[in-house]
């Protein structure tokens, strides 16, 4: 458990985990990661995992021997790992190559059960993963598909939502939080507005897991995705489908490929067990930050002090940010409870990329661009090819660091 007598995460402990944290870049100095949105650092019980199946267990799924039973076993509990995850029935659980490569193989699938004239919404707020799917499988089957548009600070514009639903909507394809700019969605609200529809709400996590606590039940989701190196673990995808519709839905497999458990219809050919042991150790370090009986309430009991620390430092950075000239921070507030840590500045005299350069540097490490968010920075009237400069931390991330990023990045303003 990481949590000190007054109730805040123990941020020593957490990042004695993290080697690569405290570990100084080539030309000396400390290095701040504040990259997290673009995947975030791996502690070592992670890489132990890793390690261990590699030397200990490698072997393919269903032979007749015990060490190909112990991958059996893997991946058994990589399931019941991710239902815990997610807050669903592990039977849903899919592996697969990264959230992209699943979303087009999940888009394709429910594309087949629909007619010419069906309509998907699709978000401005979306990372392109859950929007180009669509528009392609929409190419191939004669649908219509609608993009619901932002709010001024940068949320789903759910009244726009409500104008766009028809008796015809099957899918609205929507995120749980912004990669871009950090804002967290009234996810159960749109999945209601969905269902109300007659429409499954489709649910992009990569940018919430890191930040907060997954409930597929309590927000009423038919379908999740997310990736792992994302939240403290291997490069993976993952994605949870309600089981009766992975049992319905048709999955491209090859004829003699199992189908059971629902969620493994849709994993073709040989999975990375490896990250799927990487993934497992990763669940269990989320869950090692809080304390609590099961492994859902230690999950639920560290994601609340991972969301108290990401607060105090959003709040933080928002106000030393808030008094720099030549920068402006777009969508929610930092002191929003609706945001997590993910920060998009615009940058009125110098471009995101020189300023990431320079502050890459001073070995701070930040990014810039568009984050394949492409509608967001479109809708903010920025160039695709500029795009907003990326502040995304996680809750290894520390106060210290936020004062430095902002003496570093006054300088570098000041020289501008
Ligand atoms: C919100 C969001 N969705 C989807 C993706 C795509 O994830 P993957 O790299 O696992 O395909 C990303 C990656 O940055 C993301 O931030």
């Amino acid at each position: 458990m990481h949590e000190t007598v007054s109730g805040v995460l123990d941020t020593d402990r957490v990042r004695a985990q993290f080697p690569a944290l405290d570990s100084p870049p080539p030309g000396g100095g400390p290095r701040v990661f504040f990259d997290a949105p673009g995947g975030t650092q791996v502690p070592e019980s992670v890489v132990a995992a890793i390690r261990r199946y590699l030397l200990e267990d490698n072997s393919n799924t269903d032979g007749a021997y015990e060490l190909s039973r112990r991958t059996d076993g893997l991946i058994a509990e990589a399931r019941r790992h991710g239902g815990a995850f997610v807050g669903g029935d592990p039977d849903g659980i899919v592996f697969g190559q990264n959230m992209t490569t699943l979303n087009f193989n999940l888009v394709r699938a429910v594309g087949r059960t629909l007619r010419t004239g069906d309509e998907i919404l699709t978000t401005a707020l979306d990372h392109d993963a859950n929007i180009s799917p669509w528009l392609l499988m929409a190419q191939d089957r004669g649908l219509v598909v609608r993009e619901v548009g932002l709010t001024p600070v940068l949320d789903v514009d759910l009244d726009d939502m409500r104008d766009k639903l028809t008796d015809r909507t099957r899918v609205v394809a929507f995120c749980l939080a912004s990669n871009a700019v950090g804002t967290v969605t009234k996810a159960r609200e749109i999945a209601g507005l969905a269902h109300d529809a007659g429409a499954l709400a489709w649910a992009d996590a990569v940018a919430y897991a890191p930040h907060r606590r997954i409930d597929v039940r309590g927000l009423g989701l038919d379908l999740l995705l997310c990736s792992p190196y994302k939240f403290f673990g291997p490069h993976l995808g993952m994605a949870w489908v309600r089981p009766d519709l992975a049992r319905d839905l048709p999955a491209e497999r090859v004829r003699p490929a199992a189908q059971v458990p629902p969620g493994h219809r849709f994993e073709t050919g040989t999975l990375s067990h490896e990250a799927i042991a990487g993934f497992v150790a990763a669940v269990e370090y989320l869950a090692s930050l809080g304390s609590g009986g099961d492994l859902a309430s230690r999950l639920s009991a560290g994601y609340e002090l991972i969301r108290r620390h990401e607060a105090e430092l959003a709040g933080v950075f928002g106000t030393g940010v808030a008094g720099l000239a030549g920068l402006r921070m777009v969508g929610l507030p930092g002191d929003s409870p609706a945001r997590v840590p993910t920060f998009g500045l615009v940058c009125e005299r110098t471009t995101p990329r020189r300023l990431a350069e320079a502050l890459g540097d001073a070995g701070i490490y930040t990014w810039d661009g568009n984050f394949y968010a492409k509608r967001v920075v479109e809708t903010l009237g920025l160039d695709l090819d500029v795009g907003l400069l990326r502040i995304g931390m996680a809750h290894y991330n520390l106060r210290t660091e936020i004062d430095r990023f902002l003496d570093v990045l006054e300088s570098l303003l000041g020289a501008e």
